[in-house]
């Protein structure tokens, strides 16, 4: 691989998504929010009337997603979906819970391989997920697993939730966040897991700041003139 890849895996609500953006603008690098194509997948499924356990019929739609990610001047993102503005649709709970449930289909993940492996374009990429290092660029210049309590990790959810003004339960939250990384985790495939060469950041009790200062000691060289 000649473009450098940052890969940042690990469970949900552990500031993936917030470290990722970081490195990215730090870096001036691409980025993957691989997630997004999990939920995009699971959306345009049952917006068919597909099973999200019909392998076969959600691995064509994740082959054929139409999906367009528009930036706009404030760095903002725009996800639409067959011309449609999902950004918020997919950003629910239930969305999540709903991409896990496609992402445990083999024939879905092989379907998005290759288009995830398609944002490694210069002057580099950070790719958020759950199997980035394990997987999808398993040949990653830097790794980093990030980690936080359950318990953190739906305050942080919640709070994201209620910023976007969606709906949100925080006792619910937990429980459905530990159903979530326990399908993520104990899936066959791809499952969540450190790459062997990862670095893994406790981001519990520690600022955004904190944890992004040691992710970019753990950068260092990665891009000319950073
Ligand atoms: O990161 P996000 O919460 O958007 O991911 C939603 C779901 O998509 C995860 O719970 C996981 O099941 C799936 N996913 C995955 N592999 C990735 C990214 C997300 O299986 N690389």
């Amino acid at each position: 691989m000649t473009v450098p890849v940052i890969t940042v895996d690990g469970p949900s609500g552990v500031g993936k998504g917030t470290i990722s953006h970081l490195l990215a603008q730090h870096f001036g690098f691409h980025f993957l929010d691989s997630g997004a194509l999990y939920r995009l997948t699971a959306l345009a499924a049952l917006r068919r009337g597909v099973d999200l356990t019909d392998e076969g019929a959600v691995a064509a739609i994740a082959t054929n997603l139409d999906v367009v990610f528009l930036h706009d001047s404030s760095g903002e993102v725009k996800i639409l979906l067959e011309n449609q503005d999902v950004s918020l649709d997919i950003r629910t709970e239930k969305a999540g819970n709903n991409a896990s449930k496609v992402a445990v289909l083999p024939a879905v993940r092989a379907a998005l391989l290759q288009r995830q492996r398609d944002f490694a374009e210069a002057p580099g990429l950070v790719a958020d997920g759950r199997d980035m290092g394990t997987t999808v660029f398993s040949q990653a210049s830097v790794k980093l697993f990030l980690t936080a309590s359950a318990e953190v990790r739906a305050e942080r959810r919640y709070k994201q939730l209620i910023e976007k003004g969606l709906d949100a339960n925080l006792r619910g939250l937990i429980e459905e966040i530990e159903q979530r990384d326990e399908r993520d985790r104990s899936r066959s495939t791809s499952p969540l897991r450190p790459a062997d060469d990862a670095i893994t950041l406790d981001t519990s009790n520690r600022s955004i700041e904190e944890v992004f200062a040691e992710a970019l000691n753990h950068c260092e060289g990665i891009a000319p003139g950073h």
